[in-house]
């Protein structure tokens, strides 16, 4: 393969970061602070990155408004990622969450106070004292509803305190690989049509979730998952795709998020009849049950006719009973969302929602302190990839594992941006030099570019990512069966067929939306691919992925997180190969016991 001729313009770091969210923008801190020339290139401004969406609040076990513990913390994680998660992995989270939550109030977010000035703490689902036995534990800290903007906006302005570069709104199209080695990444500068080459010593993937390949989503439009495309073009996988996360109140029909914590400050929800369902599925929960379990009694109560509205395919969520004085203190931002996107006024009327697509479990596989891992060719599961990170949803630590608890985003984003930090600092020499980057550093990446900007198919983008979409939300929802996500992988090939005959009809470089959504479909449907090659291919009901045909979760033969790797760009090849890593079945120290399987009830 040789590149088309495009002019590159070259830099060299020790560390490039790739998306200014809330994990790029702390990791892209630790790096600068630990003395290493840091870049971070972002395809939107900072402070627009999909971080800012975030609501209720970040876990930690700070123990303002109830008592906490970090191994009570621990333990709702585990049981929330149904026994998926990586309890090595979940130990380092928790126990750090406290103090990187600190660290946030020092550097400037505006947390919702207690009348003793402390941080206040709202009740988030799945989130319990006494390791699961309840009551319910106060641990979502909290800026109103705004929680992930007001951090956002703290970390970037830290940031801007350390000689970090940032290359705003430039696209970051494939990486740099040598020798299995990651070296650098090519992107495109939005604004001019530039192509920048980027040596470094270590890239960090902080791109966030690939949301946008199901037709509704919580996820902002640019939540296109660029880093887990480039991680499969490179011949890596992805782990556990098939958990994709339904928070239970999305608007109906805007999909716009309301956040758990209208639950978590007494909001409920309702069937036609007027009932609590909850009630029923979570007598102890209720609806502050873990979001798989709320999402999934929502769709059965709509699957028996007990929908609301017209078509009785949604459900109602109540803060009518709230003192409206609350919902303005501590709720202000979903009042508004619910005004302009249902035309409701809370106070007084029941909102409108729906379970809908809002975060990926699975992602870029890496270790505690942000390292890409893979299976070696000698079988080693932990086998890291040199000079490759990914942080925040982009990654799989795996804390998360089959199902994330609400509020335990935002704290894996500052805990892991900030563990990536670290590792940088121990592994890095600042300045260190590099050696020159192969001859053929750019051709993938140019190749592609070129291939797609030029492309005279009969297929629109628009058109392509839409049938990628509804396939998606039709095969690959709340509840699956075998048969609907065999139809469903045939569809989604007969869909990537269709990258081979896009559409781009601006041929330009400048400002090229067309060229960069085409770049960004081709990213989502390769992962779209493996999520429901994943799902069909795992026999058991585990956290988010509830297969009909296999209602149990079955430990004795799916207690393993599933590697899965694509093969080709743009309609070519697109074969799915599957594999396995084990799930560590162990903790970080001996402070805390591993927490043995169990049944998950709420
Ligand atoms: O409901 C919410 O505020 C979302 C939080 C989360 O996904 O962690």
């Amino acid at each position: 393969m040789s590149a088309p001729a495009y002019k590159i313009i070259d830099h060299t770091y020790d560390t490039v970061v790739v998306g200014a969210g809330g994990s790029g923008l702390r990791a892209t801190m630790g790096a600068a602070e630990a003395g290493l020339k840091t870049a971070c290139i972002t395809k939107v401004f900072p402070t627009r990155s999909h971080t800012v969406a975030a609501q209720g609040g970040i876990a930690a076990s700070l123990c303002n408004n109830t008592p906490d513990h970090w191994t009570w913390h621990m333990y709702d994680t585990v049981k929330g990622s149904d026994w998926l998660g990586d309890q090595d992995a979940i130990e380092y989270m928790v126990r750090e969450a406290p103090q990187a939550v600190y660290e946030l109030e020092h550097a400037g977010v505006p947390f919702s106070r207690n009348q003793d000035g402390t941080i206040y703490q709202r009740p988030f689902g799945g989130h319990m004292q006494n390791m699961g036995e309840g009551p319910p534990v106060q641990r979502t800290c909290a800026a109103a509803d705004r929680t992930g903007h007001a951090m956002l906006h703290a970390l970037y302005q830290q940031s801007l305190k350390y000689a970090a570069d940032f290359y705003i709104e430039y696209f970051a199209i494939d990486l740099i690989m040598e020798g299995g080695k990651c070296v650098g990444v090519i992107a495109l500068c939005l604004d001019d049509g530039s192509i920048h080459r980027f040596r470094s010593q270590a890239v960090v993937l902080a791109t966030g979730g690939y949301g946008r390949c199901y037709f509704t989503a919580t996820s902002a439009h640019t939540c296109t998952g660029d880093g887990g495309g480039m991680v499969l073009r490179a011949g890596l996988p992805m782990q556990d795709m098939e958990f994709v996360q339904f928070h239970p109140t999305g608007i109906y029909g805007a999909g716009v998020l309301i956040t758990e914590g209208a639950r978590g400050e007494g909001g409920y929800l309702t069937n036609s009849e007027g009932e609590r369902f909850m009630e029923r599925y979570a007598p102890s929960a209720k609806d502050l049950a873990s979001r798989d379990v709320v999402s999934r009694s929502m769709a059965m109560e709509i699957r028996e006719g007990r929908g609301v509205g017209p078509d009785k395919d949604h459900i109602y969520l109540h803060l009518d009973h709230i003192d409206p004085k609350v919902l303005a203190e501590r709720l202000p931002g979903i009042t508004e969302s619910g005004k302009i996107f249902a035309g409701v006024d809370l106070t007084r009327q029941p909102l409108p929602v729906v379970p809908t697509v809002h975060y990926n479990m699975g992602g870029i596989p890496t270790n505690y302190h942000g390292e890409v891992v893979t299976i070696g060719a000698d079988g080693n599961p932990e086998t890291v990839v040199p000079g490759l990170f990914a942080v925040g949803e982009a990654a799989c630590v795996s804390v998360h594992g089959a199902n994330r608890l609400g509020s335990n985003s935002l704290i894996d984003l500052v805990v892991f941006g900030r563990a990536t930090g670290h590792r940088l600092k121990e592994l890095l020499e600042p300045g260190a030099k590099q050696p020159e980057l192969p001859k053929d550093s750019a051709d993938l990446a140019l190749t592609r570019l070129d291939h797609f900007r030029y492309a005279k198919g009969g297929s629109p983008t628009a058109e392509v990512r839409v049938e990628m979409q509804r396939t998606m939300s039709q095969h690959a929802a709340v509840f699956r069966t075998d048969e609907l996500m065999v139809e469903g992988k045939a569809k989604l090939a007969a869909t990537y067929k269709r990258m081979k005959d896009i559409h781009v009809s601006d041929k330009g470089l400048i400002w090229n939306s067309d060229l960069v959504e085409t770049m960004e479909l081709d990213n989502l449907i390769s992962q779209a691919t493996v999520t429901l090659h994943g799902a069909q291919n795992r026999k058991e009901s585990r956290g988010a992925h509830a297969h009909e045909d296999f209602p149990n979760r079955d430990d004795a033969n799916w207690m393993k997180h599933t590697a899965a790797w694509f093969d080709g760009w743009g309609g070519k090849g697109g074969e799915v190969r599957i594999d396995y890593r084990p799930v560590h079945e162990y903790t970080l120290t001996d402070d805390v016991e591993y927490i043995k399987p169990k049944a998950r009830v709420y």
